[in-house]
């Protein structure tokens, strides 16, 4: 049984080069899948336990829907978020997506966000990677835990303190670009 499993996987690896969709449809399909699920899962988290509570779920591995991208997608090596100001150090930015994330910044509108662009990137080793980054805007629903002043209670900001000491990721007004959304695609 392992092995027929093993067969089935690489061919739908092979479909979805040779026939399926660009990394550009999938990117869009999956940044927008998790981005919809994270909101969904915070609201829903703060409202049944509340923000103190939810503190865990603002984290893509919290997310359910994680595995189940990686097997539709076999193209897809891996999901991520990274932004200029940070809150878990293992979301920090590496030189590529710092400049995508400088670039929207420099010219951010909110009335008018960026569109995903894709990066074509090649490792010092010669290695390719393609990658997706869309951009995430803050919204009202964000301020409890990434707004300002008393935009995020005592408590909620005394539990962030002791998760995350090295916050950076506070004083953001809706409508600010929050970071990015990156899907990573194997190299072909
Ligand atoms: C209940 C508190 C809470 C809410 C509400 C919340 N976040 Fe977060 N956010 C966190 C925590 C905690 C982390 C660190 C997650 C980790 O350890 O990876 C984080 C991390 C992030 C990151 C990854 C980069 C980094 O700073 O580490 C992004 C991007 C992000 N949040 C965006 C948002 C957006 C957009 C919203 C609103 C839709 C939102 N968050 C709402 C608590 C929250």
């Amino acid at each position: 049984m392992p092995r027929r499993i093993g067969i089935a996987a690489g061919f739908l690896a092979v479909t979805a080069f040779a026939a399926g969709p660009a990394p550009q449809e999938i990117g869009d399909e999956v940044a927008g899948r998790l981005f919809a699920n994270l909101m969904t899962t915070l609201q829903e988290k703060i409202a049944t336990e509340g923000p103190e509570a939810a503190i865990a779920y603002c984290r893509l591995e919290a997310l359910p829907l994680t595995a189940q991208v990686a097997e539709e997608f076999p193209s897809v090596k891996n999901v991520r978020r990274t932004a200029l100001r940070i809150r878990n150090p293992v979301n920090g930015p590496d030189a590529a997506d710092r400049s995508v994330l400088e670039e929207w910044l420099n010219a951010w509108n909110p009335a008018a966000p960026p569109k995903p662009v894709m990066k074509e990137l090649t490792a010092e080793d010669g290695t390719k990677e393609v990658r997706y980054y869309r951009p995430v805007p803050v919204m009202s629903a964000c301020l409890t835990c990434h707004g300002s002043g008393d935009e995020i209670s005592p408590n909620v900001r005394a539990a962030i303190g002791r998760d995350y000491p090295q916050d950076e990721a506070v004083d953001f007004h809706e409508g600010d670009l929050r970071g990015a959304i990156v899907v990573t695609f194997q190299a072909d």
